[in-house]
């Protein structure tokens, strides 16, 4: 048979599914293209954290280059990583798992999480409410499940209280997301304000989600007994999304976790370990299991430089 000429070739543009013309990245590259033409401009776009990895970490992750740990990772993430991140979790928020009902997930980042976590509750059509101002991705992973984002406005103080939150449940409502530190507005709900949250998700059958991603660099004067105010205090029955990238300085390793409801956990490790990412992260990430939270991790001094020169 034949090849047709180039004129004759159906277009692959055509090819495209409305699920990926619905995404926008049409805004993300204006700003880039405006800002090429500025004279030292300061790229506040991604949140890059400025200071390097703590030595340790690198250390590791080089050892695990030498070590030619270059396979496919554990779907779940290794039991050296889990040990470290429920001895965490028990430390902030008092959680002591795993349990039948508690689980955990290394993810890769945050956004593997939040992928995760609301194709594992959301159907097309059915709906989470999120902030407004919010992280970019929060909307795109609606269109790209097909289902509803619906933003709650929290102008003009930026706080998602259960008030603004209630009258946006609808029949169709699944999660609320709540984030916490806030990107990008840096407000920290109280605990008082996640404890009303809470109830309303119970309440109403809906799942809470938390995205604390920016855990770590809750300044001292929005702690609550030292630690960032977070739904997990109040209850086990709130999905908690954390990561390592923005807190170790290690964005581009792809390293978070999800942690809570055993059955949401199971259904999450079902997603990744097939058709979402098949693994995990690479197998030298997932090595710094012994080192994440470490106490020789300098994560107090990298916190004061942000609060003493970058805030
Ligand atoms: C609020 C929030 N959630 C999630 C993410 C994604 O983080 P990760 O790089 O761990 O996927 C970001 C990144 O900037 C963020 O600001």
């Amino acid at each position: 048979m034949s090849r047709p000429d180039a004129a004759q070739r159906v277009p692959l543009e055509r090819l495209i599914s409305s699920r990926s013309r619905s995404i926008d990245a049409s805004g993300i590259r204006k700003v880039f293209d405006l800002a090429a033409n500025l004279k030292d401009p300061i790229n506040l776009s991604i949140g890059q954290p400025d200071f390097p990895v703590p030595e340790v970490m690198r250390e590791a992750a080089a050892n695990a280059v030498r070590e030619n740990r270059s396979g496919y990772s554990v779907t779940q993430g290794i039991p050296e990583l889990h040990a470290a991140i429920w001895k965490h979790l028990e430390k902030d928020v008092g959680w002591k798992g795993p349990t039948q009902d508690l689980g955990n997930i290394v993810t890769s980042g945050t956004s593997g999480g939040l992928l995760l976590s609301l194709m594992a509750v959301l159907d097309a059509g059915d709906e989470f409410i999120a902030p407004d101002p919010y992280f970019v991705m929060y909307p795109q992973i609606a269109k790209m499940i097909g289902a509803q984002c619906t933003l709650c406005d929290t102008y003009p103080d930026f706080r998602m209280t259960a008030e603004r939150v209630e009258p946006l449940i609808t029949p169709r409502t699944k999660a609320v997301l709540v984030n916490s530190p806030s990107n990008p507005c840096g407000t920290v709900m109280s605990g008082a304000e996640m404890r009303d949250l809470v109830d309303l998700c119970e309440r109403r059958g809906v799942l809470l989600i938390s995205d604390e991603i920016y855990d770590e660099f809750c300044f001292p004067d929005a702690r609550e007994d030292g630690h960032c105010p977070s739904p997990a205090r109040y209850t086990d029955q709130c999905l908690l999304i954390r990561g390592f990238g923005k807190t170790y300085g290690c964005t581009g390793w792809r390293l978070g976790y999800a942690a809570g409801p055993m059955p949401l956990v199971q259904e999450m490790a079902v997603l990744q370990g097939k058709p979402v990412d098949y693994y995990v992260c690479n197998d030298i990430s997932i090595r710094l299991g012994k080192y994440v939270f470490h106490p020789s991790l300098d994560v107090m001094s990298m916190r004061t430089c942000l609060t003493t020169s970058n805030r």
